[in-house]
């Protein structure tokens, strides 16, 4: 009898591992790529926001916020200054009197990127100091025609309340010393996140 049952038992126990039990690359692809609910991260309803504040870039003085890393060598030549690369730490805040409130900084790299015309590309990220947004960060990619009254650049993504982020900024140029290229700008930001 006993030996009638494992005859039958065994084989359909191994049928049965053999098709309904993961195996172990079925595991691992679960870890790899898995569907999963908004809700499993927290994520409610998508939001838009509408943020404003002020970039202070400093280029020259005793603190510059912005400096020249790289040329090429025709970029002091060149009417565009093309192939030059910007580094900035700008300071971010309320209005615009470098002495308002502080709210974050500017931190990236802003490149000449056309032969013919006043171009930057910028890259860079905002992380905010205050509030809600303390310590979220929003990633900014695009094209600066630095001369027009008002420029739009895409959000490319965000981190901490700006999970998911996406959305587009607009610059406008507030004031600008023709000396020193020290600038104030205006931001205004139209981003969707949860
Ligand atoms: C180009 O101009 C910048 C800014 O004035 C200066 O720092 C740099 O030395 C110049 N480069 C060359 C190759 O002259
Ligand atoms: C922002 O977060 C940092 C790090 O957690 C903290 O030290 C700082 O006090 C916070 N600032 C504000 C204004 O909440």
């Amino acid at each position: 009898m006993a030996k009638l049952v494992s005859n039958i038992f065994i084989p359909l126990a191994t049928v049965f591992v053999f098709f309904f039990s993961p195996s172990l690359a079925a595991v691992e692809m679960n870890r790899f790529f898995r569907n999963l609910s908004p809700a499993s991260l927290g994520l409610q309803e998508e939001k838009l926001s509408h943020l404003q504040f002020y970039i202070h870039d400093i280029l020259s003085g005793p603190r510059p916020t912005a400096v020249r890393v790289a040329e090429a060598p025709v970029t002091n030549t060149s009417s565009t200054f093309f192939g030059s690369v910007v580094m900035m730490d700008d300071p971010l805040t309320l209005g615009p009197d470098p002495n308002s409130k502080p709210v974050g900084r500017a931190q990236g790299v802003y490149a000449s990127d056309s032969q013919s015309e006043a171009v930057l590309l910028m890259a860079m990220t905002f992380v905010f100091t205050e509030g809600k947004y303390n310590g979220s960060t929003l990633s900014i990619l695009g094209r600066n025609k630095v001369f027009d009254a008002v420029r739009e650049m895409p959000i490319v993504g965000g981190s901490g309340a700006f999970r998911f982020a996406r959305g587009y900024v607009q610059a406008k140029t507030y004031t600008v010393d023709r000396k020193t290229s020290n600038a104030v700008l205006e931001y205004n930001v139209y981003v969707f996140h949860y």
